[in-house]
């Protein structure tokens, strides 16, 4: 069943009207959610319509109908891709049985743990992205922001149908908590650490789609052959959302390289580093975009967990999280003698260890999205080139300022050094953006509310969204979100 039942309070294709119990659970969580979604979901432009897209079917083709609509009367719906008859488990111990439709009881808390923390990150990143409307460089920008928004809190509904729908008294509650945690809040803190940070002004929500939403999809795509088929299904349709989240991040900060690049060639100004003269003209230089993407490159690998992980080989074993592209990958799908190159620091030294591959499952989803990252950087670069500047942006080592696994322990410099702790922190500084380098960027967020006109910090996009032209009035600015 690909199409999608409008007719009722909650949209969706899983036959809601048939499950009493789950039907009323949900209409009771839905006003807690919007009550969430008006207090700490985006800030203003609630009474303004916005150009979004909205899915009506899980078909390949077609899903989603653009059309100016309110953010809180946005159709959050539940919406699982198509099942697959006879889909068999793709992975681990339970390899060629055929994939379960309830919750295997052995496996019950690894899969509640797996969801809770897959759901708190979808309303972590509303919060953090709240105040971001009243700054939008263009209304092409804010709309992507609110598409973006309103999406995270569809995967909050994707997660909430889960536990709701198979955990019982228990998935309730943790739906219920799902709404009560806060980004960044000291006393009911986000499960993960980068969903706390702030994303104060637009290249850190551009760094933001294009680093940490890939970890989402990476985590999802190993989801999505899980042999818990309701979970599989809610995460292949996550998927399809998400090419849109980190489209907008990437192109956002090639639209910031373009311009930055453009104004220092018509200003005659020939090194990157002279970085006053680059201000002095109202754009963000290129070796601060390089320490802001040293920063959220190396909080999102923190994101994957212990590169070497129990918890991880469990998953797997258990057939519930795989590997990223795992129907792809070609070996035994077990892992029984396989081994995989794991980076570590050994007797002071950075060396490739091989390691049971079953223990590597994290160290090598790292390593497809260290490899995916560096593809983007590559296309930033040639941006710059085009511009004819001789300057790289570069992703940092994976050792670079991390909290979590093999290298939280150690100071590695951004080119993979291993350096003293005065070291770091007397250069951390020249790595990492600064206060200063901060409020330069924030000074640069000034609304730009005219359709088809841009922030001049930013190059217009190249193509518009569901190809309208280039003066479109994607959002419609109510008189009460004016000023
Ligand atoms: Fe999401
Ligand atoms: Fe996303």
């Amino acid at each position: 069943m690909s199409a999608v039942d409008y007719d009722t309070l909650i949209p969706n294709n899983v036959d809601l009207s048939s499950d009493a119990r789950l039907k009323r659970a949900l209409e009771k969580w839905y006003p807690q959610y919007l009550d969430w979604w008006k207090t700490v979901g985006p800030e203003g432009f609630q009474d303004c319509e916005v150009y979004l897209r909205t899915a009506v079917s899980v078909d390949r083709d077609g899903w989603a109908k653009f059309g100016f609509v309110k953010m809180p009367q946005y159709r959050w719906g539940i919406l699982l891709a198509p099942r697959e008859e006879g889909r068999k488990i793709a992975f681990g111990l339970h390899k060629g049985e055929a994939v379960w439709q309830e919750v295997p009881g052995e496996y019950r808390a690894m899969l509640r743990r797996l969801i809770v923390i897959q759901g708190d990150t979808e309303p972590a990143s509303v919060e953090q992205q709240r105040y971001l409307g009243a700054t939008a460089p263009s209304l092409y920008d804010m709309r992507n922001l609110f598409q973006v928004n309103v999406e995270e809190g569809r995967h909050l509904w994707a997660m909430v149908y889960l536990l709701q729908k198979y955990f019982g008294r228990d998935g309730r509650e943790e739906a219920e908590a799902l709404l009560k945690r806060r980004s960044g809040d000291p006393d009911r803190p986000r499960i993960l650490g980068a969903f706390n940070e702030r994303t104060p002004d637009w290249l850190s929500f551009f760094m933001f789609t294009t680093f940490t939403d890939r970890d989402g999809k990476m985590q999802l795509e190993s989801l999505a052959n899980s042999g818990f088929d309701p979970l599989a299904r809610t995460t292949r349709f996550m998927l399809t959302e998400e090419g849109h989240h980190m489209l907008v991040g990437r192109t956002g900060v090639a639209r910031v390289v373009q311009r930055s690049s453009e104004v220092m060639r018509e200003q005659g100004i020939t090194d990157p580093h002279d970085i006053d003269s680059v201000r002095q003209h109202g754009v963000i230089d290129l070796p601060t975009i390089q320490k802001k993407i040293n920063f959220h490159f190396s909080v999102t690998l923190d994101l994957f967990g212990a590169e070497v992980s129990t918890n991880a080989a469990n998953a797997f074993n258990a057939g519930i999280k795989g590997r990223f592209g795992e129907p792809r990958i070609n070996d035994d799908h077990q892992l029984h003698d396989d081994t995989y190159p794991v980076e570590q620091i050994i007797e002071g030294e950075l060396k490739q260890v091989n390691m049971p591959a079953i223990s590597a499952i994290n160290a090598r989803l790292l390593d497809d999205y260290i490899s995916e990252c560096a593809n983007i950087v590559i296309s930033w670069n040639r941006v710059i080139a085009e511009q004819g500047f001789d300057y790289e942006l570069q992703l940092p080592h994976r050792g670079f300022n991390r909290q979590v696994g093999e290298f939280s322990e150690h100071f590695v410099s951004p080119t993979g050094e291993l350096i003293t702790e005065s070291d770091w922190v007397q250069m951390s500084t020249d790595w990492l953006p600064s206060v200063a380098d901060g409020d330069y960027i924030l000074s640069l967020m000034k609304p730009e509310r005219r359709a088809g006109h841009f922030a001049p910090w930013i190059a217009p996009p190249k193509a518009g969204i569901d190809g309208k032209p280039g003066d479109f009035e994607y959002v419609r600015i109510a008189a009460s979100s004016r000023n």
